[in-house]
């Protein structure tokens, strides 16, 4: 079957034994057989896109012209088991090859047995990239997609592969964390205790009293995003998920005007969604996936993080109950940032005084360590004088414990 004589279909690079069968079945023999037949017919045939038939005639045609005919010619058992994997299969990139020629441009539909019926529940799970099905957690993947066990195992393992999800060097950790972007928060002050403004591929959360400023801030970012990169902004769209109803687009145009910009484009750039319980925050969330590279979004905005959750869960079930939950929706946040690109997510957080704390601060975040755990960057603000604010970084796994000094103002955040 594998001698390399002018018979053996399946030395042309991209097809497999099964699909040589096919053809054979239909009167194509031989090279030449198959580079003058018509790619439609073709494709019909073996049950594959035209656009991959004239790869593989383009492939037969090099084959002619080079003499030196010299391809592997093991026969893979395996594939030949199931008739539909080899299909699939043959339709793949050679992705060894690929890789070492730098390209690096894969979709879903590139990982091993991913038809078109597996495609659409992976998308309409929300996983609409090689990304996201890299890092998300089998069991969710199971969860949102109905996909079975071993299939899924098997998409997730060929996209870490495809990506390259393994060891790195420390070195290119640092050339990732030197190029993330930032976003400006209006004030230099507290930019510069971030190290530049609001970090992207990450949680930051600003956690305070009422009336410190948490919400004012997720306004200002929303415009701020909008910016050019050189002025403090990403050039992209912001989402707003308000459990609260505290969003006030009045207060976008003041901060838009004060900045000179257009403030119908302001308002446009900002998708606001409304939260009215736990269950429809965490909805928005994994919904989130959907429009982001689509809606070009740079940043995320839930006010507040868990409100809903606090209040739910008093009648309703335990605490654990609720930690359980809530940790499951900051990773899906978390998740967010690592699959998209400049994705910077900041959420709210309400204090609590504990007054029976003899030691430290006796306002802490509520939430408790799942919280603490799951932000990256987490930032205590406090009343000052007037409208001024106090901004304490805790907990950044960079960041000294720096305070700044900011305003509240009519036009925004400012010194
Ligand atoms: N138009 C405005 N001009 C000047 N300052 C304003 C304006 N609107 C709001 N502020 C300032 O913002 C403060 C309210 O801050 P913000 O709503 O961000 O608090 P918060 O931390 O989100 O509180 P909560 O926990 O209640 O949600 C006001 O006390 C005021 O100092
Ligand atoms: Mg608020």
């Amino acid at each position: 079957m594998s001698n390399n004589n002018n018979s053996d279909l399946t030395q042309i690079p991209g097809i497999g034994n099964a699909t040589a069968k096919k053809l054979m079945a239909e009167g194509i023999n031989s090279y030449e057989d198959f580079i003058n037949a018509d790619p439609k017919k073709i494709a019909k045939i073996v049950k594959s896109s035209e656009k991959k038939v004239l790869d593989w005639i383009s492939n037969a045609k090099e084959l002619i012209s080079s003499q030196d005919i010299e391809l592997s010619s093991e026969t893979n058992e395996e594939i030949e088991e199931t008739m539909e994997f080899v299909i699939e299969e043959s339709e793949k990139p050679d992705i060894q090859k690929e890789k070492s020629q730098g390209k690096i441009d894969y979709g879903i539909s590139d990982l091993p047995g991913v038809g078109p019926a597996t495609l659409k529940k992976l998308k309409e799970a929300g996983l609409l990239s090689l990304r996201a099905i890299a890092i998300t957690p089998k069991q969710i993947i199971m969860d949102d997609s109905g996909l079975g066990d071993k299939t899924i195992e098997k998409i997730i393992k060929a996209a870490q592969e495809l990506l390259n999800i393994n060891f790195k060097s420390a070195s290119e950790v640092w050339e990732e964390r030197r190029l993330l972007k930032r976003i400006s928060t209006g004030s230099s002050n507290l930019d510069e205790v971030l190290a530049g403004g609001i970090e992207t591929r990450a949680l930051t959360e600003f956690f305070g009293e009422y009336r410190t400023g948490k919400t004012q801030i997720m306004h200002q970012l929303c415009v701020n995003v909008q910016l050019p990169e050189e002025k403090g902004g990403l050039n992209g769209k912001a989402l707003y998920i308000d459990t609260e109803g505290t969003f006030r687009p009045e207060r976008i145009i003041q901060m838009a005007d004060a900045l000179d910009l257009d403030y119908n484009k302001v308002l446009k750039n900002i998708i606001f969604a409304r939260a009215y319980n736990s269950d429809h925050q965490i909805m928005l969330a994994k919904d989130a996936s959907n429009i982001i590279d689509e809606e070009n979004i740079k940043l995320i905005i839930v006010d507040s993080l868990i409100g809903h959750f606090r209040s739910e869960y008093i009648g309703r079930g335990t605490l654990a109950d609720r930690q359980q939950t809530l940790n499951s929706h900051l990773h899906d946040l978390l998740r967010l940032t690592e699959i998209h690109d400049d994705l910077a997510i900041v959420v709210s957080n309400q204090v609590q005084s504990k007054p029976d704390v003899f030691y430290g601060n006796p306002l802490r975040a509520t939430g408790g360590n799942i919280v603490a755990h799951g932000s990256t960057i987490r930032i205590y603000l406090r009343k000052g004088k007037e409208n001024q604010r106090v901004a304490k970084i805790v907990d950044a796994p960079h960041l000294p414990e720096a305070e700044a000094v900011f305003t509240l103002s009519e036009d925004g955040i400012r010194d």
